[in-house]
């Protein structure tokens, strides 16, 4: 089983948290460019979003909508420098009413590229791991 770990990032910091999920788990990355990209057939999903005014970035938006999730294995996880909103819940309703289904969600702190006190630092080495453990513990319920 190689899951596939789709992610879009702008600052690098869900690129981070999508490289150790990717490392942990044999997977293989994919940056979300359009929106467009396809879904490995049999294999489980990893998206991972930066939170953009409370939601997911509009590429991953675009990616979720515009995929068929009928029968597919996913989690989900995001970067955040102070409050996520409702990203991870869009996230996973949007998965499940299309018939996909949502075996984990993770938050990690991430550095505000303009607002350099918010989150300083993040996501570090604990982050990564956090996240590493957490994507095994996925795979486990695949
Ligand atoms: C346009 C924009 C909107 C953002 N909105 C939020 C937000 O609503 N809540 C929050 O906690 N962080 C927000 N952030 C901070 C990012 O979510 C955070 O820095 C994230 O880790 C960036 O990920 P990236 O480096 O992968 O692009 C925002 C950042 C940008 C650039």
């Amino acid at each position: 089983m190689r899951p596939v770990v789709f992610y879009y990032s702008e600052t690098g910091n869900t690129e981070k948290v999508a490289r150790a999920v990717c490392e942990a788990t044999d997977g293989s990355m994919k940056r979300i460019e359009t929106g467009a990209e396809d879904l490995v057939e049999g294999e489980p999903v990893f998206v991972g979003t930066p939170v953009h005014a409370f939601k997911p970035a509009k590429p991953v938006m675009r990616f979720i909508k515009e995929n068929d999730w009928d029968g597919v294995k996913a989690a989900v996880f995001c970067t955040y420098s102070l409050y996520p909103g409702k990203t991870l819940r869009w996230m996973r309703e949007r998965i499940e009413r299309d018939g996909g289904e949502v075996l984990g969600e993770l938050k990690v702190k991430g550095r505000h590229p303009v607002v350099p006190f918010l989150a300083r630092g993040r996501p570090d080495e604990r982050d990564l791991e956090k996240a590493a453990s957490w994507a095994r513990k996925v795979l486990k319920r695949v």
